[in-house]
Order: C-alpha cells, then structure tokens, then sequence
C-alpha cells in the first residue's frame, strides 16, 4: 500500500526541453492563490461561480477549489479560437455554456493560460452581459510577451516567456496535460 501512496513524476520526453515550473512549486503558488482568493471571498452571502475554462483549465480548477474554503460551485465553459493550428483566429466561439445562472453572482473564471488575451476579454464581457455581480480572472500562467488586448488578471500564478508550454492541463496535440509539471517544449513551434 505504501508505494500506491507514492506518486510518480513522469521524465521529460525527447519533445521536452526543460521542466520550466516543477510540481511542488506549482502546489505551492496554488495554495498562495485560493488563500488570497478565500480572503477576498470572505463575506460573500452566496457561493462564488468558478468556471473552468476546457479544456486548458480542468488540472489547475482542480486543485484550486480543493484549498478554497469559500462557499463555491464549479462550473465550465468551452470556447475555442486556435482551431487545430497553433495560432490563434482571435475569433472566440462559444462550444459550449456554463449550466450555472450566473445573474447576481460573484464570478471566477478560471484559465490554465493567457497568451494573446482574446479568449478572455471574451468572456469577461460575455459574463459582464448576464447581470453577474462581478467577474475575476485567474490564470496559472500569462505571457506578457503576446498580450493583444489588454484583461485585467486578478489571481496570477505565474508570468513566463514567449516558449510552447506543456503539461498541468496545457496539451500539444491533445498530449502532455496531465504531466504535473509545466514543462517547455523543445519544437520552435510558438503560440
Ligand atoms: C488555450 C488556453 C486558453 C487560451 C488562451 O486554449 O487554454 O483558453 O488558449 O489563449 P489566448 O489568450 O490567446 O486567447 P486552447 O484554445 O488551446 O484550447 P484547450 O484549452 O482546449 O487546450
């Protein structure tokens, strides 16, 4: 029983360059959020709508609600600008909506990532427009570097370079999301 307890930290694969964030360091940035996120929330008189973002987001909501100790419902949303190429269309479809009513409610939408800004300036408007309470952003990562429009980011994990990540939710062809790590892929490719 004992090894079951034990979990193992999968090796880079030839595709990944470096572990650019390790495991510990993300848990321990998450506590850090959902302790800020838990004191901001303190007095709110219904419970906090986290929306996940699909698929990017599902590893990080993961792990941020389990620390919260403020009343909250989870939620999700699935919208896409990229497509399957690696650059974004700045177009944002909506493929799916939340189940929650959002009207009158506190609002975190929840981001593994944001790189150009696009998908969510669309939905902080979105949200905006059905009557919430108020809408917050978090995101484990931002890369400044590729901002285009600007989002104000409320609960930021932590601000990286321009390089293709992968792993704690963020995927290359649909691989590598559920590496605990954020890993840098080696491929020039950018997004
Ligand atoms: C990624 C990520 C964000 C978005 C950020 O999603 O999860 O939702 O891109 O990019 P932006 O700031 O340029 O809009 P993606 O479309 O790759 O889908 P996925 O979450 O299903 O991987």
């Amino acid at each position: 029983m004992e090894a079951i307890r034990s979990i193992a930290i999968p090796p880079l694969t030839p595709d990944l360059e470096r572990v650019l964030i390790d495991a510990d360091t993300i848990q321990r940035r998450v506590t850090e959020l959902a302790n800020q996120i838990n004191n901001d929330y303190a007095n709110i008189t219904e419970p906090l709508i986290l929306v996940g973002v699909l698929k990017g987001s599902f590893i990080y909501l993961a792990d941020l609600c389990r620390k919260l100790t403020v009343p909250h419902v989870v939620d999700f949303i699935a919208v896409s600008s990229y497509g399957k190429g690696s650059e974004t269309t700045g177009n944002v479809r909506l493929l799916m909506d939340t189940r929650e009513n959002m009207e009158n409610h506190h609002v975190l939408i929840v981001e593994d990532i944001l790189d150009t800004g696009y998908t969510l300036d669309y939905l902080v408007r979105n949200f905006i427009a059905r009557g919430t309470k108020s809408v917050n952003t978090t995101v484990l990562l931002e890369k400044p570097d590729r901002h285009k429009v600007h989002v104000d980011l409320k609960y930021v994990g932590f601000t990286i370079p321009d390089v293709w990540v992968v792993g704690f939710g963020l995927d290359y062809g649909e691989q590598y999301r559920t590496l605990p790590y954020i890993a840098e892929m080696k491929i020039p490719k950018k997004k």
